[in-house]
């Protein structure tokens, strides 16, 4: 993006974690107390707050919800201080809102951001997804292909037997029949109850994880998000929009898709130079949550360059606590 633009992207990736933190450590402050409203309502405030502080010219893309859904980073808002490059950004002050609101792990305040243009414009429905990791042949798993197939042939691609195989998978009720195909391939199942930008992530790190591959539908703006990270990190990653019924598929036409059963890669999902950041609400297996300590407040964040591949680990202590 941005790159182009005298390395713009390098600041930006330093600058777009104060977004993130803010975010998490507004959302924080409501981990528990069971109000999932008061702790996403938080987050985007803090957000938009620290967007409209950096130098772009910005277009939500992937935000909070659609215009007449939400009052604030709301799909299509400009937001920024201006002076900058024109950039798409794909946001989630709060992914996880139910898993703050609980507690739980992997409440994650997360962003995309590329030059304009770069982020697919994508309504507010539900997107099937299939991700791995790095490493595998252009293939090896197929949206359309029978879950027995694609655990078949990553496991074949691991060289290893189809029972050390993890698929991660939203515990919901529409996955019911997915999640029997895959124990009846012999693979076993993370069940996750929130989270799945952290669920895709997971899968680019079976080493780490424990899982090889995420499955199942969620958010498309958690799809895109997803993919940017995934544009970073290397993986494959193949998205579909569901739209099932004609008001979804007129919101879809509103935002320019013509094609409403096209396959997305990441790389459709999330062209060119890509930033990518988030920040830990709750503990997770991907960063550590908000820490509130006497005088100083601790957040964990991740930021990665999908130019360099460069993954940062950042922890922070925060002692303008009266600003926070
Ligand atoms: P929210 O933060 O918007 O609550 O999203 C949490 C989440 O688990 C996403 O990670 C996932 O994509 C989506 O909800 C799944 O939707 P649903 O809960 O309707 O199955």
């Amino acid at each position: 993006m941005v790159k182009g633009a005298g390395g713009l992207d390098r600041i930006l990736a330093m600058e777009i974690v104060r977004v993130t933190e803010r975010a998490a450590i507004a959302a924080a402050r409501f981990r528990g107390r069971g109000d999932e409203k008061a702790a996403d309502e938080a987050a985007a405030s803090a957000m938009r707050m620290e967007l409209d502080k950096l130098p772009i010219k910005g277009t939500v893309v992937i935000g909070e919800g659609e215009q007449d859904e939400t009052p604030t980073l709301y799909i299509g808002e400009t937001l920024g201080k201006g002076g900058g490059p024109d950039v798409d950004i794909a946001l989630d002050s709060l992914e996880g809102t139910t898993v703050c609101a609980k507690n739980l792990p992997n409440a994650l305040s997360v962003i995309a951001v590329a030059a304009k243009g770069s982020l697919l414009f994508a309504p507010n429905v539900y997107m099937q997804k299939i991700a791995i990791g790095p490493g595998f042949a252009a293939g090896t798993v197929d949206i359309d292909a029978s879950p027995r197939e694609n655990i078949e042939n990553l496991a074949k691609a691991k060289g290893v037997p189809v029972g050390e195989i993890t698929a991660c998978i939203l515990d919901r009720p529409r996955h019911a029949r997915l999640i029997e195909a895959v124990r009846e391939a012999g693979a076993a199942i993370r069940l996750i109850g929130d989270g799945d930008v952290a669920g895709v992530i997971h899968a680019t790190e079976p080493g780490e994880t424990g899982v090889d591959i995420y499955l199942g539908s969620g958010g498309a703006s958690e799809g895109v998000l997803a993919a940017a990270a995934l544009r970073c990190i290397g993986g494959q990653m193949q998205g579909r929009l569901i739209l099932d019924t004609p008001d979804k598929k007129a919101r879809a036409a509103k935002m320019g898709i013509t094609d409403f059963d096209k396959v997305y890669s990441a790389e459709d999902m999330a062209k060119g130079d890509v930033i990518f950041a988030a920040t830990g609400v709750t503990d997770g297996n991907l960063l550590a949550g908000v820490r509130f300590g006497r005088d100083v407040i601790t957040t964990d964040t991740i930021v990665l360059r999908s130019s360099s591949r460069t993954v940062r680990e950042i922890r922070a202590r925060h002692r303008d606590l009266e600003r926070l």
